[in-house]
C-alpha cells in the first residue's frame, strides 16, 4: 500500500514537474500528494462568478515583535503542508523559495496567498506572474486564519 502511495505521489510530482518545465497551459492538475487529481473546470483565469473575493487588507494584519511561539507553530504547519513545494531558501521547488519573502511581499498579500489562494491566482497580477513562471496552481491548503498568521510569523524569520 505504501508502494501504491509512493507511486501516486511520484505520478503527481511528475505531472507537476512536467507542467513546471514544459510550456503547458496553466490548467495543471497538481494537488497535494494524496488528493484526487480531479479536473477543476474553468477555475483558471476567470474570477469567481460571484464577483470579487473579499481579500484581507493591511488593516487586517498587524505585526509586532517576532513571537517565538507563533514561529514554532508556523514552522510545524510548514513542515506538514508547505514543505513539499516551498523551500526556506531562495530556490524554487514547485513554488518560490521563502527566503526573504517578507521583504518582497506585504504581510496582507502573503496572508491572502495562503487563505485566499484561488482568488489571488484569479485576480492578483503578482500572483499570476508567479503562476506563469511556475505553471502549477498552488492548491489552497485550508489553513485557518490563525494558522496562516503563524506561518507568516515563521516567514519573518527566514
Ligand atoms: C502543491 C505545491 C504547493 C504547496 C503544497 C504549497 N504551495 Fe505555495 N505556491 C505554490 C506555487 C506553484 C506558487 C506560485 C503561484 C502559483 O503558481 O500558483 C506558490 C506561491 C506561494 C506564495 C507566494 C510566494 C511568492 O514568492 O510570491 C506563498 C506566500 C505561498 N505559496 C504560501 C504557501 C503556504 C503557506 C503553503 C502551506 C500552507 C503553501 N504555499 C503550499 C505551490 C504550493
Amino acid at each position: 500500500m505504501s508502494t501504491t502511495l509512493k507511486m501516486t505521489a511520484a505520478a503527481l510530482l511528475g505531472t507537476a514537474m512536467l507542467a513546471a518545465c514544459g510550456g503547458g497551459q496553466s490548467e495543471t492538475k497538481a494537488g497535494p500528494p494524496g488528493a484526487p487529481a480531479a479536473e477543476q473546470p474553468a477555475a483558471t483565469e476567470e474570477a469567481a462568478p460571484t464577483g470579487k473575493a473579499k481579500l484581507l487588507t493591511a488593516a487586517d494584519v498587524t505585526l509586532g515583535e517576532i513571537d517565538k511561539g507563533m514561529v514554532e507553530k508556523g514552522k510545524a504547519s510548514y513542515d506538514v503542508k508547505c514543505q513539499a513545494c516551498h523551500s526556506t531558501g531562495d530556490n524554487r521547488v514547485v513554488g518560490p523559495g521563502w527566503k526573504g519573502i517578507t521583504t518582497r511581499r506585504k504581510p496582507e498579500w502573503i496572508m491572502n496567498m495562503i487563505v485566499n489562494t484561488d482568488a489571488m491566482l484569479a485576480e492578483d497580477p503578482e500572483a499570476q506572474k508567479q503562476l506563469e513562471q511556475c505553471l502549477v496552481r498552488m492548491p489552497n491548503q485550508n489553513l485557518s486564519m490563525e494558522e496562516a498568521r503563524q506561518v507568516l510569523e515563521f516567514m519573518r524569520t527566514l
